[in-house]
């Protein structure tokens, strides 16, 4: 394959991953999804320490956790998710509120349907029945610079998982459950979940599958230096 041929291949995989939130229940064979954790453990890593530790779930195993966490988040019995700070900085409060409103409309869920919302989010902890899913932990010793490579990791393991017609979703969701979800999967003490992935095939069809979140234009996050003038 040329060098153009190769481009266009990584823009097409990269640029169709969307964050899919309703699967087909077509099981993923375990050498497919073997396959791309080993493409997903490329992902380079401060030093080289790869401090990715991933747990794999599906069948009798995923719905007996999905049913802990449903369970869990219907008593309420998480601390109070703290993935941002709060109060959230402007530029991005007002994206996470395009993110709700785009998400919610896709839905048909009013932004002040609380009830309705929830029953949403709980789907989170169900892998939105996909026939996989994922928990990706770290060793809660390691510093934020160590989380960066396991996010490299991760967009690996989507990009592997897209190249191969296999949608995901990356969920933080996870992290607020990581006592149901150490305990369930005997995590050593100095683990901590960091995030889960649901991944399968994605139903094309249903409404949440259809939105799509924009991006801010390149110049409006990035500075260029020492370029000639355009
Ligand atoms: C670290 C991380 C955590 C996320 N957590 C969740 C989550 O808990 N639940 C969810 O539905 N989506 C979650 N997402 C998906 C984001 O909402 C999604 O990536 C974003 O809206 C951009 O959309 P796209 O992935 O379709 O391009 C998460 C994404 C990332 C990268």
């Amino acid at each position: 394959m040329d060098q153009h041929a190769i481009a266009q291949c990584v823009a097409t995989v990269v640029g169709t991953r969307r964050s899919v939130r309703a699967f087909k229940p077509t099981p993923l064979d375990r050498a497919v999804v073997e396959q791309i954790l080993e493409e997903a453990s490329t992902a380079p890593s401060g030093a080289n320490i790869q401090p990715w530790r991933v747990y794999v779930v599906t069948g009798a195993i995923k719905d007996e956790l999905a049913d802990i966490l449903v369970t869990a988040f219907r008593a309420g019995s998480a601390p109070a998710p703290a993935h941002f700070p709060d109060p959230l900085p402007d530029g991005f409060r007002t994206r996470l509120m395009d993110f709700g409103a785009r998400y919610y409309a896709s839905l048909g869920i009013d932004r002040n349907d609380t009830p309705a919302r929830m029953r949403q989010t709980e789907k989170n902890f169900s892998f939105f029945g996909a026939p996989v899913g994922l928990i990706i932990s770290i060793d809660r010793r390691l510093k934020p610079h160590s989380w960066i490579d396991i996010g490299l990791f991760a967009q690996n393991l989507m990009i592997a998982a897209k190249a191969r017609g296999i949608d995901t979703c990356p969920q933080v969701a996870f992290a607020q459950f990581h006592d149901q979800i150490a305990s369930y999967l005997h995590m050593p003490d100095e683990e901590i979940t960091a995030f889960g992935i649901s991944m399968g095939y994605g139903d094309a069809e249903a409404p949440v599958n259809q939105t799509r979140m924009p991006r801010q234009p390149v110049q409006d996050f990035t500075r260029m230096l020492g370029f000639p003038a355009v």
